[in-house]
């Protein structure tokens, strides 16, 4: 973890949660008002259906909320597309684009991507644009090129610390329980941020760049003192506040 830069650990809690996860978005809040004194900033994305009961419950709170996915434009003929304006009015702060898994189902490009985190920019919100190599890139040792492309193809132009959060997710650490060696975190890490440089030319230096992928409390703390490791996009274990929790303690100075 980079010291200058406050770590965030962002929850995506994908197509998991209705009504009756309220109670556990209270018990994050709770977590992060009381006594909570690692210098960490904290955000929760629910699924679309819950940004705006967790905007309520939380608004109180220092966690953020921020949605899953949102369309390229503002509105229209679009049935069943939610716009990043959408996602701002229902009190979202940022939104997760170019998430492997909606790559993968939607056949999400680069450029649809980089349409996407515009979108997010336009109504105000943070863009998470995510990214990371397959098995089987990895396994032809294509990772670093796969990033560069994808740093190359999906970050616009303009993007800054306040507008935009990088996620490194390598897709086959995602709900696996596997991650990669902390080397192999470090190499990644490092090769995102001389990319953003070259690519952004100003403005890089202190973008965020998040290591998602089976992170959970008992290896978070390993993970995120990888150098250029910012914090983490957490997925199945965001689902308990107390595992949220434990992976945001562990962002406390050894
Ligand atoms: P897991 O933490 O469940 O592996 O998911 C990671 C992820 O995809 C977060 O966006």
């Amino acid at each position: 973890m980079t010291t200058s830069i406050r770590p965030l650990i962002a929850g995506n809690w994908k197509m998991n949660g209705t009504s009756a996860s309220v109670p556990e978005l209270v018990a994050i809040g709770k977590a992060f008002t009381h006594g909570f004194d690692v210098q960490v900033d904290a955000l929760i994305c629910p699924p679309a259906t819950l940004v705006a009961r967790a905007h309520d419950v939380l608004s109180s709170t220092p966690v953020r909320v921020g949605g899953q996915d949102c369309a390229i434009t503002q509105s229209g003929a679009h049935t069943g597309d939610i716009s990043a304006e959408m996602l701002k009015d229902a009190g979202a702060g940022f939104v997760i684009v170019g998430h492997s898994e909606r790559r993968t189902d939607h056949g999400e490009t680069n450029e649809i991507v980089q349409k996407k985190a515009l979108a997010a920019w336009r109504a105000g919100l943070t863009a998470i644009i995510c990214i990371g190599e397959t098995q089987s890139q990895r396994e032809k040792s294509l990772t670093l090129d796969v990033l560069t492309a994808q740093i190359e193809g999906s970050v616009p132009q303009g993007a800054t610390a306040s507008n935009t959060v990088i996620a490194y997710e390598p897709v086959w650490a995602i709900g696996t329980g596997l991650t990669p060696t902390l080397p192999d975190v470090a190499a990644a890490h490092a090769h995102i941020r001389s990319e953003l440089s070259r690519h952004l030319g100003e403005g890089f230096e202190t973008i965020r760049i998040l290591y998602g992928g089976s992170v959970k409390p008992s290896n978070a703390q390993e993970l995120l003192s990888v150098q250029n490791v910012n914090g983490a996009l957490v997925g199945g274990a965001s689902l308990k506040a107390s595992d949220f929790v434990g992976i945001a303690e562990a962002c406390r100075p050894a």
